[in-house]
């Protein structure tokens, strides 16, 4: 049976840019700029998306399009008896971590979305937005239906096998999602107290910077906003045609997902100071602060409503990008039937989801790294460490194993005055620094160097 492609570049760009756009540059990039102490992670997940994400990125891509299979396929195709392939299970296991929560924090946007619907969100709740937020995460059931919603709606997209739909959706969601967070953006930088929400995340405060665990949280956050080292651009460039040229089109995706990163600051850390909102609320940040920048505002109620629509659709067409990566590898090694994959790995997800939903209820106490819950354990582990790790192993492919001819000519570089200059990257300074901050977050790095 011959491969899926897409029909068009566009449509590949806009599926990838679709992955990378969504719960991680809103919801994912509030918490952790908030939990790190703003400004100076905002300069380090920016620094790193440049020198390291977009490169990178190329390079998934490149081994996708070249090797035309699966996360582990590919690896196996490129080097062939080599235990290379073995590095791509750390894909496979980011999937199933990060998409169980993704689904659990979609159901909440869900959720909203319905409450502004049935105009119950119009007005504030009598515990106020915080506590019927709370209320509504730790109920034992309640928000997993919504999680349950959620994933069959991924299913049915990814069974499908056709990106029609949430191409078409994306080419009219995403522009109104764009339009919607700069709308929001003046609204907010208008209210009484803003500027101290501007100061957070515009003026860096550099001792935030002897943290060493500041540096892996702004490389997580590059990983996970960019959809990177996980397999999920390397399977959709699988799909790509070799006429399509690439440098161009991941500088686009880059853009975009740092645009839309970059203004969800705009539009959360004003109202979080104008209403006194904790910055370092963890994953409930913006439930607590959008329903309350809707609630002042003219026509918050209709705002409100096109937003958590808007918002699901953008996580609906990241969620199925990191469903498509076990499909088509399990699809493709066991020779089993697109639906039949995509229900069973959808089906375990869910499941999990369950575990990660209980984590704000009966599971409270629950803490399986440091003092970090469920959801944030699977997310540190998946986010930090494994989708790195992932990124380290196609950098050292792209960079190593093949020769730099090769690597030029599967990025379309050959004939580019920026080729050598990306190669550099990806054989030397990307590896480098991955390698550094893995270091430096277990508190190696000055055992190592001491003069540090
Ligand atoms: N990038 C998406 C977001 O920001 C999430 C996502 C989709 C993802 N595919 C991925 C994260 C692959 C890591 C790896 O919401």
């Amino acid at each position: 049976m011959a491969r899926e492609k897409w029909g068009t570049k566009l449509g590949f760009m806009l599926a990838a840019m679709g992955s990378a756009v969504g719960l991680g540059n809103i919801w994912r990039f509030s918490f952790v700029a908030g939990n790190n102490g703003g400004g100076a992670f905002l300069i380090l997940y920016l620094l790193f998306v440049v020198l390291i994400g977009v490169p990178l990125l190329l390079t998934e891509v490149s081994i996708g399009r070249k090797a035309e299979s699966d996360v582990i396929g590919s690896f196996k195709k490129l080097a062939p008896k080599t235990p290379w392939y073995l590095t791509g299970f750390f894909g496979i296991a980011s999937a199933f971590l990060i998409l169980s929560f993704y689904a659990v924090v979609a159901g909440w946007a869900m959720f909203y979305f319905w409450n502004y619907i049935n105009g119950s969100f119009f007005t504030s709740p009598d515990v106020g937005y915080e506590g019927a937020f709370g209320q509504f995460i730790s109920h034992s059931w309640h928000p997993i239906i919504w999680t349950a919603l959620f994933m069959t709606l991924t299913i049915v997209i990814v069974l499908g096998g056709v990106k029609r739909g949430i191409e078409a959706a994306n080419r009219i969601f995403m522009p109104l999602l764009a339009v919607l967070m700069i709308v929001l953006a003046f609204f907010s930088l208008s209210l009484d107290g803003a500027s101290e929400g501007m100061k957070f995340l515009f003026t860096p405060d550099w001792s935030a910077l002897s943290d060493p665990s500041i540096y892996i949280a702004a490389l997580g956050q590059a990983f996970f906003s960019l959809s990177l080292g996980m397999g999920a651009m390397l399977t959709y460039g699988s799909y790509l045609k070799k006429e399509n040229k690439l440098p161009s089109a991941t500088l686009g995706i880059g853009l975009m997902d740092t645009f839309f990163a970059v203004i969800s600051g705009i539009v959360i850390f004003p109202a979080v100071f104008a209403f006194g909102i904790d910055p370092s609320s963890g994953p409930p940040l913006v439930f607590i602060t959008l329903p309350t920048i809707f609630e002042q505002m003219p026509f918050g109620g209709v705002v409100g409503l096109i937003f958590f629509f808007a918002l699901v659709l953008a996580s609906l067409s990241s969620s199925v990008s990191i469903l498509e990566v076990p499909t088509a590898y399990f699809m493709r090694a066991f020779g089993w039937s697109r639906f039949a994959t995509s229900v069973l790995m959808g089906s375990i997800m869910f499941v999990m989801g369950i575990g990660v939903s209980l984590g704000f209820g009966v599971w409270s106490g629950v803490t399986p790294i440091g003092d970090l819950g469920i959801l944030d354990s699977m997310d540190y582990i998946a986010s930090n460490i494994l989708l790195p790790l992932g990124g380290l192993s196609m950098a050292l492919l792209v960079g190593w194993f093949l020769k730099k001819s090769e690597a030029l000519e599967a990025t379309d570089l050959s004939n580019s005055p920026i080729g050598g200059f990306w190669h550099f990257i990806v054989k030397y300074l990307a590896p480098i620094l991955i390698v550094i901050i893995f270091l430096n977050a277990v508190g190696l790095l000055s055992v190592i160097f001491p003069f540090l």
